[in-house]
């Protein structure tokens, strides 16, 4: 069933649509994992505020959000053509930017399991009917089989735990057309010499305690054993702090 169409001047959360087997007055709960680890990040109202500061969150990538926002962007496609689907929210310009990217018949879905965040991605975007915001679950999407030409996350898998970021990965994969792309964007082992090491080290120790997987994995480590992408490619940042993955499906 297609979801309805979102009106991105109307930002209250009965505006966002639900996946057909959610009601909207038992939306889908929220994981563990965000209310432990992320409640600061992502739940708490205040947090909503302060982080949709572009200055704040380019001063917590080391002032690399442009760079990894175009990284991102530029491999989408000048202009993005097709069904595009965004895996969760960012802070930021980087939904808005990717709309003004999409061609007149292309069509985006922003999916994320906080209804706050998405409530705050649509006070950020013009009135689009091109674009659905819809509270779902990255590792349990509820799109069919080949539904989309691009998917694209930002900064997801190192805040999730490995079984569900796994689960992300496949459903990436699985909803992707063969012969579409998926283009990530994430921590990644820096460079031995690297002086932010010890820094980056010990925030994922005391804030974000899943992010050490990515420097001991490639992204690959986790990708379902019955898929083997048609191409991948990855590119690192900042001296190795940062990668986009892009994968052909
Ligand atoms: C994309 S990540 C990190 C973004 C990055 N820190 C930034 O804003 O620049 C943050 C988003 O992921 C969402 N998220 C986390 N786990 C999710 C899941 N299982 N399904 C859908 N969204 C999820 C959170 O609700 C949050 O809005």
């Amino acid at each position: 069933m297609t979801p309805p169409r979102t009106s991105m001047t109307s930002v209250s959360p009965e505006t966002i649509s639900r996946p057909a087997e959610s009601h909207p007055l038992f939306p889908l709960p929220i994981p563990k994992y965000m209310e432990q680890v992320y409640w600061w990040a992502y739940i708490h109202p205040r947090s909503v505020k302060i982080f949709e500061h572009e200055f704040l969150i380019n001063a917590i990538l080391f002032g690399n959000y442009d760079r990894l926002c175009s990284a991102l962007l530029d491999e989408m496609g000048t202009p993005v053509h097709g069904r595009v689907l965004q895996v969760a929210c960012a802070y930021g310009d980087l939904t808005p930017r990717l709309r003004e990217r999409l061609a007149p018949d292309a069509t985006l879905d922003v999916i994320d399991i906080l209804p706050i965040q998405l409530s705050s991605l649509a006070e950020k975007m013009p009135a689009d009917s091109r674009v659905t915001l819809t509270q779902g679950d990255s590792s349990a999407l509820t799109f069919p089989d080949a539904s989309f030409d691009s998917v694209c996350m930002y900064f997801l898998l190192h805040e999730q735990p490995e079984s569900v970021r796994r689960a992300t990965i496949a459903e990436a994969f699985r909803v992707v057309k063969p012969g579409g792309k998926i283009v990530l964007i994430d921590y990644h082992r820096p460079a031995i010499w690297h002086p932010m090491r010890p820094l980056l080290r010990g925030i994922f120790h005391w804030l974000e305690p899943f992010a050490i997987d990515l420097w001991a994995h490639g992204i690959e480590a986790y990708f379902p054993a019955d898929i083997t992408p048609a191409s991948v490619r990855k590119t690192t940042f900042f001296g190795g702090v940062y990668q986009r993955l892009v994968l052909t499906r």
